[in-house]
């Protein structure tokens, strides 16, 4: 019978630490919930003051949207959503020192819109939810 509690008391050693660890993997795209992303934006009236190099907030996503202009014809859309711990619903807001930069205000994590929304210091590991863009002629569409 002492065996058979040893052998229980080694594999609960063993195995508990990864069970009640959380892991950062397991965050990305499960428990950020899917809302469905259909967005037309006009390139000459909604984003004529969307310069090159700057950010623009747009309702949409999980907790907003914000939409990075990379050059003349092409943007970058990420869900502001931090992707440390989503279900704590906190949305990344511009760092003020930092151009590019969106920093949660929970953790303090940074993501660097130029790059793909990936987290730049801080806790989080995974980038942002990224949507898809296209421009066709004048009408910016953002999905997923
Ligand atoms: S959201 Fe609470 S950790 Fe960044």
């Amino acid at each position: 019978m002492s065996i058979i509690k040893t052998l229980i008391s080694v594999v609960l050693f063993l195995l508990l630490p990864g069970l009640l660890t959380p892991s950062c993997n397991s965050n990305r795209g499960q428990l950020i919930p899917y809302v469905r992303v259909d967005i037309y934006l006009l390139l000459y009236a909604d984003l004529a003051d969307l310069g090159i190099g700057n950010s623009k907030l747009i309702q949409g996503g999980v907790n907003g949207i914000v939409l990075y202009r990379e050059s003349d014809f092409e943007f970058y859309a990420y869900d502001r959503t931090c992707t440390l711990w989503p279900k704590h619903d906190e949305a990344v807001v511009e760092d003020p020192t930092f151009f590019g930069v969106f920093e949660c205000p929970d953790c303090g994590s940074t993501y660097l819109l130029m790059n793909g929304g990936e987290p730049n210091s801080g806790p989080a590991r995974h980038a942002l939810v990224q949507y898809k863009t296209s421009l066709s002629g004048d009408v910016l569409h953002i999905s997923n």
